[in-house]
């Protein structure tokens, strides 16, 4: 099984931690659309023979696209693949465009599953990121999508936000599990490059939040939400019982995926793709008949990498044996090595052949994934 991500590369204004490829004008609007449509038949081989499980609309702001609009690039993937029944259809969406009528609209395709971008309720830490909605808005929008009839839902938030205090992260907490949600995406502030964000911090006018501050925020979330029946299946994500994301499973689960669109990632297990995250040029190679985009063939020790990455982030861990098997004994005994070391730190913990992060190891995740990377040598 198999998914297709499109990505919309449109957002109504720029928020200022956000590097995901955008642009705010919304003029190309149109064109791109068709460009994901021609897109979507250039590549329709891509996964091979493979029904899909999931389709998923990123961005950007994929809410910027009408409800008949979405419908038709699910039309257009039933005209290349056979959907599972029970696919799971995602449409990330802002809550500002969550109106009645376009939650009305929304009902009518075959989106069964919302991710909304909340970040925060505070309006002062909205202000600070330049969303452009209140917090009160943000709420009503879920109560909204859930008198509507909408049952599986996502909200993001971030916490590590210079200014958001333990109180305001829990009161943030404390609505989000009020609006009894299926699923929730906790993000820690990442000051990536090209954002207004890092750009103020780099001038002094911003403070990042220091470690133990937001290990605090970390803990009490995985906390409360473990208290609240949320399964804690990957670092930034908790999911109620049966509503664990099968896009986002797909990505640690090493599974094949095919992504649309300008900036849009892909993965066949042999190769990795991304496309030019660029709108203009995108549209262009497009109607020329071309993919403007990047390849790399993975080697044996990137595979591995990968296996690494993507498995030591979730609750179902990184089994051992399967490292031996598919990547042999070398690779399985520098495991081992490592394994024991964080065991003694007290990071992992093992449960027969799968070593997983406990709570301890999830907040350094980033150091232990490369530390049981594999470097070749020069
Ligand atoms: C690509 S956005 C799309 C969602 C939608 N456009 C919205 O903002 O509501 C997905 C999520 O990534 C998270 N995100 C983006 N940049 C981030 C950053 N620098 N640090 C932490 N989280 C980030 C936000 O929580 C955001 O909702
Ligand atoms: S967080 Fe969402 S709305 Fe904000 S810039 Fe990023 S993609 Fe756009």
């Amino acid at each position: 099984m198999s998914g297709v991500y499109f990505h919309i590369p449109f957002c109504k204004q720029l928020c200022h931690y956000c590097a995901f490829h955008k642009s705010i004008s919304l003029q190309a609007k149109d064109d791109i659309l068709e460009c994901l449509k021609l897109e979507l038949k250039l590549r329709k081989d891509y996964l091979g023979d493979t029904s899909l499980n999931t389709i998923y609309f990123g961005g950007g702001t994929p809410s910027v696209y009408q409800p008949e609009e979405i419908e038709s690039l699910i039309d257009e993937v039933t005209k290349y693949f056979t959907i599972d029944a029970n696919a799971e259809i995602t449409l990330e969406a802002n809550p500002d465009d969550l109106t009645e009528n376009y939650l009305k609209e929304l009902l009518k395709t075959r989106v069964n599953r919302l991710s909304v971008g909340i970040q925060s309720f505070h309006d002062e830490d909205l202000i600070l990121m330049n969303r452009r909605h209140t917090g009160k808005e943000a709420f009503d929008a879920i109560r909204r999508a859930q008198s509507f009839g909408f049952d599986n839902i996502s909200v993001d938030q971030i916490y590590g936000v210079p200014g958001l205090s333990m109180k305001k992260w829990k009161e943030n907490l404390d609505l989000v599990f009020d609006l009894n949600v299926q699923h929730i995406s906790s993000y820690h502030l990442m000051f990536d490059p090209n954002t207004i964000f890092t750009n103020k911090l780099e001038k002094g006018q911003l403070v990042e939040m220091d470690e133990e501050e937001s290990f605090e925020q970390f803990n009490y979330l995985i906390d409360e939400a473990r208290k609240h029946g949320f399964i804690h299946y990957e670092i930034s994500n908790f999911s109620k019982e049966g509503y664990i994301s099968k896009h986002n499973s797909s990505y640690w689960k090493q599974k094949k995926y095919l992504g649309i669109g300008p900036s849009a990632h892909s993965y066949n297990l042999e190769q990795r793709e991304w496309n030019i995250a660029h709108n203009y040029k995108y549209i262009k190679a497009i109607r020329e008949g071309e993919c403007f985009s990047e390849k790399e063939e993975l080697s044996e020790f990137d595979r591995f990498n990968d296996f690494v990455l993507t498995s030591l982030r979730t609750y179902w861990g990184m089994d051992l044996e399967l490292v031996r098997k598919d990547f042999g004994e070398e690779l399985y005994q520098h495991c081992i090595t490592k394994s024991k070391k964080y065991l003694l730190f007290d990071h992992i913990r093992q449960e027969e052949n799968c070593i997983i992060l406990n709570d301890k190891g999830v907040f350094v995740s980033n150091d232990i994934m490369s530390d049981f990377f594999w470097i070749e040598e020069e």
